[in-house]
């Protein structure tokens, strides 16, 4: 990377779906890496949020980082957790909401309700409630003097599948194309206090998601070999364009949706 495009990150990172090895997990690394001292990670799964710690301390021991486990789609604990973050720090300069879960494949008429509401729970729900306490809690701050024109930054992790669509997932690709529209919208309504929303849309990446279980790996094979890059994209690719995002180096970039799938879009 050229030296002019080095990203700084001066303030706090606020990281959802932070636990284990999974796109949250090389967010909060590549936050470390970045020089990022203050870090808020919540994750669902308190072991794999620990480990995420310890990976982020490994890189830089003198990172304060708070790591509090929690449910996203739980108002009181997104609320009592934006407060833990404001009593710790004070502020939160890069929200970037990570946290979502796939489901089972299946066609709308053999989706129950009930799995309907927990994909929508956690992906859109979720990123709405922590998008939210992010967007208040930027509302209160100054910018930094760094990037005195930015006041704070809200990345989502989408998916290729908010964009197109495949068989057997209407649930999940609706509700990653409401974190699509989710993030045009606020884009719009908090440009005017210097707030910059943006999300990016990963294709098939190499996660416990997606290798968690042969039935998934197998599944998923036909949308790896249709892409033109005809490979899985690692979680570090995609944190590269969430921190890019987040930086003022994107000073001018609202409400985009960023495709980050190897060209599975284009096909
Ligand atoms: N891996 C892919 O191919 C891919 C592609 C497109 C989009 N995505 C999206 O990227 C994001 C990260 O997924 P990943 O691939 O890193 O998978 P992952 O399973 O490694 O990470 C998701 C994390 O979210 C946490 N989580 C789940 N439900 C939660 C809840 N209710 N509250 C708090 N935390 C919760 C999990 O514990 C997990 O650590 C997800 O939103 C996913 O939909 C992934």
């Amino acid at each position: 990377m050229a030296s002019s495009m080095i990203l700084r990150f001066p303030g706090v990172a606020f990281i959802t779906g932070a636990g284990g090895t999974g796109i949250g997990a090389a967010v909060s690394k590549a936050f470390a890496r970045a020089g990022c001292t203050r870090m808020a990670i919540t994750d669902i799964n308190k072991a794999s949020l620990d480990h995420t710690r310890d990976a982020v301390l490994a890189i830089n021991p003198k990172i304060q980082v708070t790591a509090r486990e929690g449910d996203i789609q739980d108002d009181k604990f997104v609320e009592s957790l934006a407060d833990q973050v404001r009593d710790t720090f004070s502020r939160i300069d890069y929200a970037v909401n990570c946290a979502g879960i796939l489901g089972k494949d299946q066609r709308s008429t053999e989706t129950s309700v009930a799995d309907f509401d927990r994909i929508n729970g956690v992906n859109y729900r979720g990123t709405w409630l922590t998008s939210r306490a992010a967007l208040a809690q930027m509302l209160r701050q100054e910018p930094l003097p760094e990037h005195p024109k930015q006041r704070g930054a809200v990345v989502s992790i989408a998916s290729q599948l908010g964009i197109v669509a495949r068989p057997g997932a209407a649930h999940y690709c609706g509700s990653k194309a409401a974190i699509i529209n989710m993030t045009r919208a606020d884009a719009i309504d908090y440009s005017k206090d210097g707030i910059r929303v943006n999300c990016v849309c990963p294709g098939v990446i190499e996660t416990p998601m997606t290798t968690g279980s042969a039935d998934v790996t197998e599944r998923l094979k036909p949308a790896i070999e249709i892409a033109p890059m005809a490979r899985m994209g690692t979680p570090e690719e995609v944190a590269d364009a969430v921190l890019f995002l987040c930086s003022e180096r994107a000073s001018f970039i609202q409400g985009h949706a960023l495709v980050v799938d190897g060209g599975y879009t284009i096909n």
